[in-house]
């Protein structure tokens, strides 16, 4: 059976790791761990990106082998991963021989079917962004900052038939909406294609550019960036074996805005055409995290060491932070102040107190136990039909990647346990002598450890060490798929509870 496969962005070697990147894997973790807890399985895969005129340059200039240096900046990124406890099933190095032979099987076919050319072109180049631009690409007759120094020269390149496709992506994109998700992120790539586009450039001469991989029809010329890093995603699932059936068509493929074009909402799309391969199913586009109302890069050198946060704050909290916080297909600015603000109120207050409360109470009044539930009366009924609302709310939300507003629901909900308890008062109940109320008393503790349950399993793709330890606090496991366990009333009745436990202990609004 065909497993569901997430990508994300591979991340360009040339860099440190910063919070763009951190953001991404999560979101593609999100996206992993919400589609096994369906009961699918996955293949996650994400990497890095190593060739190119920039990581040469960088190598040179700390006088180590390109190699060397890749292998330094692999290290550091797949730590990032290991530290925010992504859970990719594989990592590819565009430096690997699988994914090299691929490239180059790909070249050879297209070069084969009379795809590829070669001419000679004079042209404005930016080795910043390692390409060729247009006079159309300037602004107001100058260069934009992000292409860095701009020069004009000439030579010999092979070039693939990129325009003859045009007319076929426009229908192409026209006929399936979902293909670039959310909807507004394929309006950009329509406005790209009402003008004509050119053939791609997809050689540099070996005497300018040695670190990328050779064409096989022509070895004095390497392949670089786009034709190279794209094709990773058919690479690392074994293309040209039995194996890549069981992962392609990707199901999704987890990008920013700045590589839509004309990365993979135009190469990649006419390249898999090109050589008869299926296109991935969704590309999902997110937006840019800011700070002070710019774009974090290394160009700019505004970089928040996200491992830094997660060690002031919590491993779990950072992940609810990005995705709760992140503005979709917008961007998203990053405050201290406003993770303070909710991981004080959301986690702190409306979670944590929560968890709290009912160990608290199952300890003094139950004797650490969960207590059967006996009483269906109105608060137990709208509490339960608040579950019902928001599951079926949720699970879409999290299947169309909404998971900002996903997160947003299920708060309602944690909000809405604690209105329950407020309006059941177990510990004045605990006063009353009267059987009714120790049996409403007993009521609310079960409804409010099966509301947390609940709770914890749907939040579990965020925050899955968390719904892990709610689930021990609760005398149980969190099971691998929520199949058949998001129907209310489980029986976690005479379950051991934990011991008190504060899950976010509160910040001081001083770090923000
Ligand atoms: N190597 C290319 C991608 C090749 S994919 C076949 C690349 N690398 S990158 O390191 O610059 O970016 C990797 C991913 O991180 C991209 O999807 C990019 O959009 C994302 N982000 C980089 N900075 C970002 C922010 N400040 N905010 C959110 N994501 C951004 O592009």
């Amino acid at each position: 059976m065909k497993q569901f496969y997430v990508t994300t962005a591979i991340d360009y070697a040339n860099g440190k790791p910063h919070l763009g990147h951190a953001y991404e894997k999560v979101l593609a973790d999100v996206i992993s761990r919400f589609q096994r807890m369906e009961g699918r399985t996955v293949h996650f895969l994400t990497g890095l990106d190593e060739h190119g005129q920039k990581v040469q340059q960088t190598a040179d200039k700390e006088g180590v082998e390109a190699l060397a240096y890749c292998d330094q900046m692999a290290s550091k990124f797949q730590d990032l991963i290991k530290d925010l406890n992504i859970s990719n099933d594989d990592y590819i190095r565009t430096t690997e021989p699988r994914h090299k032979k691929v490239v180059q099987q790909i070249l050879q076919d297209l070069y084969d079917k009379g795809e590829i050319y070669k001419a000679e072109y004079t042209g404005f180049y930016s080795a910043r962004a390692e390409q060729f631009l247009q006079e159309k690409d300037q602004v107001d007759g100058k260069w934009p900052e992000i292409y860095g120094e701009v020069v004009e020269i000439t030579e010999s390149n092979y070039f693939f038939k990129l325009s003859q496709y045009q007319d076929w992506l426009k229908d192409y994109i026209e006929n399936n909406p979902e293909f670039i998700q959310p909807n507004v992120a394929a309006n950009p790539v329509k406005r790209f294609l009402e003008d004509p586009i050119n053939d791609l450039c997809i050689s540099r001469p070996k005497e300018r550019l040695s670190w990328g991989i050779e064409l096989p029809f022509d070895t004095d010329f390497v392949t670089y960036v786009w034709f190279d890093a794209l094709i990773n995603y058919i690479s690392a699932v074994g293309y040209g074996t039995d194996d890549f059936k069981k992962n392609w068509p990707a199901d999704v493929h987890v990008i920013g805005k700045d590589i839509v074009i004309p990365a993979h909402g135009i190469y990649w799309p006419i390249m898999l055409h090109a050589c008869g391969i299926e296109l991935p199913k969704h590309l999902l586009v997110h937006g840019w995290w800011l700070m002070s109302g710019a774009k974090m890069s290394k160009s700019i050198g505004n970089i928040i060491d996200p491992l830094s946060l997660v060690e002031q704050f919590g491993l779990d909290p950072f992940r609810y932070y990005l995705i709760r916080e992140s503005n979709g297909f917008g961007d998203s600015n990053f405050a201290y102040e406003s993770f303070v603000m909710r991981y004080n109120n959301e986690l702190g207050n409306d979670l944590g107190n929560l968890v709290s409360r009912l160990l608290n109470m199952g300890a003094r009044y139950c004797e650490g136990k969960v207590p059967a539930a006996s009483v269906t009366e109105d608060p137990e009924k709208e509490l339960q039909s608040l579950w019902n609302e928001t599951a079926e709310a949720v699970l879409p939300l999290y299947q169309s990647y909404q998971f900002h507003t996903a997160l947003d629901k299920l708060f309602v909900f944690i909000r809405g346990i604690n209105r329950y308890a407020e309006l059941r008062q177990p510990w004045k109940l605990a006063k009353s002598e009267d059987p009714k109320d120790r049996a409403i008393l007993e009521t609310a503790l079960m409804l409010m450890a099966e509301s947390l349950r609940l709770s914890s399993l749907l939040i579990s793709p965020v925050m899955p060490q968390v719904a892990e330890r709610i689930h021990e606090l609760l005398g149980i496991s969190l099971p691998e798929t929520w199949q058949g366990q998001l129907e209310w009333g489980s029986s976690l009745e005479g379950k051991t509870l934990g011991e008190k436990t504060i899950l976010f202990p509160r910040l001081e609004d001083s770090l923000a």
